[in-house]
């Protein structure tokens, strides 16, 4: 298979709403086909990570991807060892690396929206590892992977995405890419933490785009309809105020006797790191699919560097 397909060479990933549910299954396949070992790519392009936020499995798994598909990689994954922590703007630390000679940005960074901005001002692809509590589109792709992969399907799925909808960058990326089929959201979560909370307007893109959805706020009333649920953490470090946090936190804790009822495909997911929104006695159950989602990063990265850098296979 030779992949250079027009639309994705050299595109920039900054928002999930960028992208067609053509597109999206188009890199489900080249991402199954790096899952399989159908595919091996030498793509020979360098891609700079840099990562002015914490992160664990995006950074590995972007970095391992890069490096399966015979990129190199450099940046850094922790701002406070570079010349950022004396002043060094985003703009002045992107204009170096391109002096460097990199093919492709991998950012994540605390300033909403800033990918926008880079993009215009770059020529090389930017693409968006998570901008604060705003998006995480290449998240939302590996989960939706995890669910078609799951599925075979997406279409005629329940799913409920819970927890922290106000703070957190991965509901809005996962409901933006789930809009594009026929599906039932449902999102759980306390008052305080739901959708239209949000300072982007999530839940007007939702209405316009005619997705069938409720807002609830005990998972108990709907669990056993679902066919995933979607946890998440609750945003500690994003909470403007730490009161509001302690009102909130520990109000929802999935444990194996929840899944008692639950049908017989039903799975549980969650973007990692879970704090204690899901606890261990769940691990061991055939719902749990976090860890397997987490391992998806992996493929989905690499379907998406290799499209984007345009690269030729082996195989
Ligand atoms: C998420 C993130 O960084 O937004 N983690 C991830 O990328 N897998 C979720 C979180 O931090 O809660």
């Amino acid at each position: 298979m030779w992949v250079c397909i027009k639309e994705w060479k050299n595109r920039d990933v900054i928002s999930a709403k960028d992208f067609s549910k053509k597109e999206f299954l188009f890199l489900f396949d080249v991402a199954k086909k790096f899952k399989q070992n159908k595919l091996k790519a030498n793509v020979g392009k360098t891609v700079t990570l840099l990562f002015f936020e914490p992160s664990t499995r995006t950074y590995n798994s972007f970095r391992m991807a890069a490096h399966k598909i015979g990129c190199f990689t450099d940046g850094f994954a922790s701002a406070q060892t570079t010349s950022v922590v004396k002043g060094e703007s985003t703009f002045d630390t992107l204009k170096m690396f391109t002096g460097y000679g990199t093919d492709c940005f991998v950012i994540r960074h605390p300033k909403a929206g800033i990918h926008r901005y880079l993009a215009e001002r770059f020529d090389v692809p930017i693409i968006n590892a998570g901008d604060d509590s705003h998006e995480h589109p290449t998240q939302a792709m590996l989960d939706v992977f995890t669910i078609w992969e799951n599925f075979g399907k997406i279409d005629g799925l329940k799913i409920g995405i819970m927890g922290d909808l106000r703070y957190g960058r991965t509901p809005s990326s996962l409901s933006y890419v789930l809009s594009n089929w026929k599906v039932k959201l449902y999102f759980i979560a306390p008052e305080l933490l739901q959708i239209e909370k949000r300072l982007d307007n999530m839940e007007f893109f939702l209405q316009k785009k005619g997705v069938d959805y409720e807002k609830i706020s005990n998972y108990k009333d709907v669990l056993n309809e679902l066919d995933v649920l979607y946890v998440t953490r609750i945003q500690k470090e994003r909470f403007p105020d730490l009161t509001e946090y302690e009102k909130v936190k520990g109000s929802y804790v999935i444990t194996s006797k929840d899944l008692k009822g639950v049908k017989k495909h039903f799975i549980v997911m969650h973007p990692l790191p879970r704090v204690n929104e899901i606890d261990t006695s769940v691990d061991n159950t055939p719902h749990a699919k976090y860890f397997e989602q987490a391992k998806n990063g992996l493929y989905v990265r690499m379907a998406l560097l290799y499209l984007i850098l345009g690269g030729s296979d082996e195989k």
